[in-house]
């Protein structure tokens, strides 16, 4: 089968298109063919060996967690799904393999029904975006009509989806985008949008409750700035030593900085299906061939798109 892989950590430059042996399946497996995979940020920081930590240095790497596709094979212990059904899921390990390929073998727990009413490039769009939306949607605790709530950089895939999920509890949203953002910012439900090519939202004199950092451009230094007394910063680019720091400093203080670590679970995907049977929409930017794959990562890489880029197989 045809697939992306890369020998050495670098720029799209690095991205190959090889032969491989199709994978097989193991008992509690799904093979599947893929028709879309989207980009995600962690994608090129992972191929940049901005995560050898965690990704280690082993070539060849290959890319992409989320896709949609359609069932090839499945496992001799697999019962709730059968060759034919159209899915959506997500690679077990995306700092050790990747979907950007003809065919994926993943486990029948990481995949979902795709709903009928949307293509292939939308439901490849979900995973991982949609559930950090939904992670980061619980960990804001009570939402209402009085909630005043910044986002910082709301129109990429995350804050598509975290914006739809807090319109429909009232609250004061403020969206920070680019020019080409804001339309879509207000149709997803900002009662607010700031245009961060016009105006620097920290000089605003307003305050928040919670402020979520998406472009990964703002900080908690500057954040805190324009938080409330007792509100949260959630970040879901933290660094790896903010992970056990910030612990420690929100014991001694009221602004709290909070690490955002997520993973698509049974439960949010459940929810954003829902969502998506209530008229949640996931907009994709552009899409781009197999062929062109490099050109679609070069394209997410500069930025200025809305909602998703996604690869079509
Ligand atoms: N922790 C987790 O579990 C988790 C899960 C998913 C994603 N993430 C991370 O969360 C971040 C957001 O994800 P995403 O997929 O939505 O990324 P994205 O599609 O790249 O969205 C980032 C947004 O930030 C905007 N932006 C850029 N510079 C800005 C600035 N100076 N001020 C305000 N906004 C600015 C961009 O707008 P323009 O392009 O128009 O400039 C873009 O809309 C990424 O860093 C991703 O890696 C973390």
């Amino acid at each position: 089968m045809k697939t992306i892989a890369y020998n050495m950590f670098g720029g799209t430059e690095v991205l190959q298109t090889i032969d491989e042996p199709t994978p097989s399946i193991q008992a509690d497996q799904v093979l599947v063919k893929i028709k879309a995979v989207s980009i995600n940020p962690l994608d090129w920081k992972i191929r940049k060996g901005e995560m050898k930590l965690m990704s280690g240095s082993k070539f060849p790497k290959h890319t992409g967690t989320d896709f949609a596709g359609v069932i090839e094979e499945v496992g001799s212990s697999v019962t709730t799904f059968k060759k034919g059904d159209e899915v959506f899921g997500i690679v077990k390990n995306n700092m050790k393999e990747g979907a950007l390929g003809e065919y994926v073998a993943v486990p029948a727990t990481s995949v979902w029904k795709k709903p009928a009413a949307i293509s292939f490039a939308q439901a490849a769009s979900i995973p991982t975006v949609g559930g950090a939306a939904v992670a980061a949607f619980q960990k804001m605790g009570k939402i209402n009509s009085q909630s005043h709530i910044l986002i910082n950089g709301a129109t990429g895939g995350f804050g598509m989806f975290l914006l739809q999920l807090l319109k429909p509890t009232g609250a004061n949203v403020t969206a920070v985008t680019s020019t080409n953002g804001v339309a879509y910012a207000k149709e997803w439900g900002a009662t607010s949008v700031v245009d961060y090519k016009k105006e620097n939202i920290l000089s605003r004199k307003t305050t928040y409750d919670v402020v979520i950092d998406l472009s990964g451009k703002m900080g908690y230094k500057n954040a805190k700035q324009i938080m409330k007394p007792q509100a949260l910063f959630l970040n879901p680019v933290p660094q790896p030593i903010d992970i056990p720091t910030t612990l420690i400093q929100n014991l001694f203080r009221s602004k709290k900085h909070i690490a955002l670590i997520t993973a698509p679970s049974e439960k949010s995907i459940n929810l954003l299906l829902q969502g998506i049977d209530k008229g949640l929409t996931i907009e994709v930017g552009k899409v781009f061939p197999f062929t062109q794959t490099q050109e679609a990562y070069q394209y997410a890489e500069k930025g200025g798109y809305i909602g998703k880029v996604v690869i079509e197989l």
